[in-house]
């Protein structure tokens, strides 16, 4: 598939959420996730690579809540056996600042199966993290393996293969400022990102 630029796009996409939604999508995120927060400063935390895009925006929403945002970086990949949670999980990059104590919003640009979300989440609660609370951009419900729910979602989408705004297919279509179906014929069976 040929690569496409933020100006031009492939006839099989179709525009889900534009960038202006997003954008004021994220400001109502931010005015909700600002009443979670007691002395105005947030540590996020935010799983490599897709939430990139959604956590340089939401921080800049979060700012004009008046709240400093720290941020983190967790790499995490979980591949589950079946409907359980005990699938394997392997950290590709580690946190970098202690966490023992603190309030911490975990981030991410996609709840799918639920495996990712809950392995991050049994992860910071190791290092000491409290009061966790989580937030999506995109939920997909439909492709749920485990009982678990984001305690901040921007959109809930249907299952079919989104891209954009941090999403790839094969690493591509991460920096377009919209979120996209890619539509069949194009989708793949799975979603392959790193
Ligand atoms: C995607 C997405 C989430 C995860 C959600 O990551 O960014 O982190 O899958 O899926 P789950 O709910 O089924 O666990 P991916 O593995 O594609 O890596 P990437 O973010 O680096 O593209």
């Amino acid at each position: 598939m040929k690569p496409c630029s933020t100006t031009r796009r492939p006839d099989d996409m179709k525009i889900l959420f534009s960038a202006a939604r997003i954008r004021r999508r994220l400001d109502r995120l931010a005015e909700e996730i600002a009443h979670h927060v007691s002395n105005r400063e947030l540590i996020i935390v935010a799983i490599l690579k897709g939430s990139y895009v959604f956590l340089a925006d939401l921080s800049r929403s979060l700012a004009r809540q008046d709240i400093h945002v720290i941020v983190d970086f967790l790499g995490i990949s979980s591949y589950g056996s079946g409907t359980t949670s005990s699938g394997k999980v392997r950290i590709r990059h580690d946190l970098s600042i202690p966490l023992k104590g603190k309030p911490v919003l975990l981030l991410d640009d996609i709840l799918d199966t639920g495996l990712t979300l809950r392995h991050a989440t049994d992860l910071l609660r190791r290092r000491g993290a409290h009061n966790i609370r989580t937030c999506v951009l995109l939920d997909k419900p439909a492709r749920r393996r485990i009982p678990i729910e984001a305690d901040h979602v921007g959109f809930t989408v249907a299952d079919t293969f989104v891209v954009g705004y941090g999403l790839d297919y094969n690493n591509r279509y991460r920096h377009l400022p919209h979120i996209a179906e890619l539509r069949a014929g194009s989708k793949p069976a799975v979603r392959t990102g790193t």
